[in-house]
């Protein structure tokens, strides 16, 4: 019996099956990877010392990608992590989607070599995983900028002001929707709902969420995407 009302709103009271029958415990995928070897990231960014709504604070440091067009998808690093992603489905095909961005995250995007490489690896035809990358927006067929900026206009975002963020993003970075920017360093698309409507507006950054962005705090955040 709980003392409180709210008492089982609060996962820790939770059996863990009850909380989330889909979770597999601690599989040990990262333990022995450092983020560096399993991402080939370097992160970017530091808190906002100034700009910026204050909420947007608790979402950094932004993931960015080494994206290297040549570089292998599947060795070092990547090639043990291949092999734990497998061990977690029961068949190869089954592992697509997180092979899929494996690949874009060392690659920045999915050409189609890419795919039939992806292709080969598991196993599967190269139709079937174009037919797969196609269908999803996560993933990249064209090359991006090292950022890629993703602007929430979906209904709440829209009612807060999300066309105008969108706006100003493309307006400071002086570029058009889907396209990039001359330095190289920003792909600003829209998207819709993000899923985050309780904070509008919602932009994606690479993996990461700002939240609550007003068009006064683009310039702060553009500045900090170098
Ligand atoms: S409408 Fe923007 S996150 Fe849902």
């Amino acid at each position: 019996m709980s003392g409180h009302p709210n008492d089982d709103l609060h996962p820790e009271s939770w059996p863990v099956a009850a909380a989330n029958p889909g979770f597999a415990g601690d599989t040990g995928e990262f333990t022995q990877l450092t983020e560096d070897d399993v991402r080939g990231l370097s992160f970017v960014g530091i808190r906002p010392k100034d700009g910026g709504h204050a909420s947007v604070a608790g979402t950094l440091p932004y993931q960015v990608a080494e994206k290297d067009p040549e570089a292998p998808i599947f060795s070092g690093p990547y090639e043990d992590r291949l092999e734990k992603v497998l061990s977690r489905y029961p068949d190869r095909q089954a592992a697509l989607l997180p092979t899929l961005h494996m690949a874009q995250e060392v690659r920045g995007f999915l050409s189609p070599a890419t795919l039939d490489e992806v292709a080969q690896k598991l196993g599967l035809s190269p139709a079937y995983v174009r037919g797969v990358a196609t269908f999803y927006t996560m993933y990249n067929l064209a090359p991006v900028g090292k950022h890629l900026i993703q602007v929430c206009t979906n209904i709440s975002c829209n009612l807060c002001g999300g066309d105008a963020v969108l706006a100003e993003f493309l307006k400071h970075a002086g570029t058009e929707v889907g396209e990039t920017s001359a330095n190289g360093l920003w792909t600003i698309i829209e998207v819709e709902c993000l899923g985050a409507c309780g904070f509008p507006t919602a932009v994606q950054i690479n993996d990461r969420y700002f939240e609550n962005v007003r068009p006064e705090d683009v310039p702060a955040v553009l500045a900090q995407l170098t």
